[in-house]
């Protein structure tokens, strides 16, 4: 509801120079940490979904947070995407750029069972990087990714030219709050 939307965007926290100067940091632990705020958060969330998810895919570490509880709330397993070295079993890994060097994500290679219907949930979209890497990782094992659901979109960093040059240009993504710069 618009009602949840002005809470949710309400309760995210501006804090300057983090984690270095110049850059504002969007901060949803306020959010989190509020009841009814968290308790919003989660049902829009689940609202975004389209029917029939099996799996929802999160993302160390604040997709964890989001997508857990939307994962039970919609009655779907969760699978963690994580940073290396953490999986114990076999993984598939994607690595892509960041602004300085890069980053690596990894999954289970036996985590989702190919044609399944897959929603990733994740706090931020900001360039698009980690969704384009986690897209990826599910596309390796076979499963459909059907919807993205986001707390927030960071529109001034422009995720949407990164994922349309990653092919996913036509991927549905929902996203609670905008911010534009
Ligand atoms: C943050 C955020 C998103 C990602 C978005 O994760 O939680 O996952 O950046 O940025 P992108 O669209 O440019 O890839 P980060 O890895 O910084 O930290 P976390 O472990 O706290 O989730
Ligand atoms: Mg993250």
């Amino acid at each position: 509801s618009a009602e949840n939307r002005r809470l949710i965007a309400s309760l995210i926290r501006d804090i300057p120079d983090f984690p270095q100067q110049g850059v504002g940091f969007k901060d949803i632990t306020p959010l989190l940490g509020s009841a009814e705020g968290f308790r919003a958060t989660v049902d829009e969330l689940v609202a975004a979904a389209p029917p029939a998810i099996d799996v929802v895919v999160g993302m160390e570490a604040r997709g964890f947070i989001v997508g857990a509880p939307v994962a039970v709330a919609l009655g779907a397993g969760f699978v963690p995407v994580r940073k290396p070295g953490k999986l114990p079993a076999a993984t598939y890994e994607v690595s892509y750029d960041l602004e300085y060097g890069s980053e690596t994500l990894t999954i289970h290679t036996d985590a989702i069972k190919p044609g399944s219907r897959v929603l990733v949930v994740d706090d931020v979209l900001a360039t698009g990087g980690t969704l384009a890497a986690t897209a990826e990782l599910i596309r390796r094992l076979g499963a459909e990714l059907v919807h993205v659901a986001v707390v927030m979109e960071l529109a001034f960093l422009e995720p949407h030219r990164r994922l349309a040059e990653a092919g996913l240009g036509e991927t549905a993504i929902t996203a609670l709050v905008t911010v534009e710069g």
